[in-house]
């Protein structure tokens, strides 16, 4: 009688240079996982921590722009590579070990070398907690983290539009089957204040704190769509960083009062 083979068994390899490493992950494409990564970071940096944020989208970096880096990292021994500061975060994105313009058209056997190096050879110091920026889906980028690399949580964020929350829920299972623990849902473009006074609710309301029930995770909260978030992005200047008074920085910082209170 043949016997099933026993699951393959994966070592898990923390990322050297901090003590807690959190995946920002939507398996939905363009919901603003990497707005929220970086001013989530920053929101954390703003609580004491010492911050690092690493932007795994190998094929479609956000990092170099969210931030204004245009430096390339340096290699002190042509192993391994020193991140680049900026505003006392350490950071590292394949972006910056690339040409901007340049497209990345590799197979998924390069991707996860990429993943490899950017979680191992990556000198970072005295990190209290590492950002990772994730791409959509769940693709090779996804499986070589949740299998391979020591991951202490995962946020997820999602518009509240039913298209959205359809890839989040495969994305939510992804993270269950591979035993990573969900620390909560957020609700990004959750409401449009116009300037008539009025709030939109361009892409519907409350499904990313039902969907936050149905699958009983914590829902950490709602960010508005909102101009100023978008432009600061653009300058390469974190709104959480620069407008610490900004009613959307508040709400970083309650979400990230939650996510260290609970977890850092
Ligand atoms: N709350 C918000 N208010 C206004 N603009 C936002 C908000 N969140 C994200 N954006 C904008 O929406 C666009 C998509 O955001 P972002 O690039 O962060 O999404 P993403 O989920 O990382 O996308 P991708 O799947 O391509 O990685 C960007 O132009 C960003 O500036
Ligand atoms: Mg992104």
């Amino acid at each position: 009688m043949s016997q099933k083979p026993p699951p393959k068994q994966f070592i898990k390899t923390p990322i050297k240079g901090t003590k807690t490493t959190i995946l920002v992950s939507s398996a939905k494409g363009g919901v603003g996982k990497s707005t929220i990564a970086v001013n989530l970071a920053f929101a954390l940096q703003k609580l004491g921590l010492k911050i690092g944020i690493l932007d795994a989208d190998v094929y479609g970096p956000s990092l170099p722009k969210l931030l204004n880096l245009n430096e390339k990292p340096k290699s002190p021994d042509n192993k391994s590579i020193l991140p680049l500061e900026k505003l006392g975060a350490q950071c590292m994105s394949m972006g910056l070990l690339i040409d901007e313009q340049t497209p990345m058209m590799w197979r998924g056997p390069m991707v996860i070398s990429a993943i490899k190096t950017m979680t191992q050879k990556v000198l970072w110091k005295e990190r209290d907690v590492i950002i990772i920026d994730m791409p959509p889906g769940t693709g090779d980028t996804q499986l070589t983290f949740v299998q391979e690399v020591r991951i202490d949580g995962a946020i997820i964020v999602s518009t509240p539009q039913d298209l959205a929350l359809l890839d989040v829920k495969r994305g939510i299972q992804m993270f269950e089957k591979t035993g990573v623990k969900i620390l909560g849902l957020i609700d990004n473009m959750s409401v449009f204040k116009g300037n008539d006074g009025q709030e939109y609710k361009i892409f519907g309301e409350g499904g990313v704190e039902n969907t936050a029930n149905e699958f009983n995770k914590d829902f950490l909260g709602q960010i508005p769509l909102n101009q100023d978030l978008r432009t600061s992005a653009d300058n390469g200047e974190p709104l959480t960083f620069t407008k610490p008074d900004h009613e959307v920085s508040k709400i970083f910082y309650n979400i990230a009062k939650k996510i260290k209170q609970s977890f850092l």
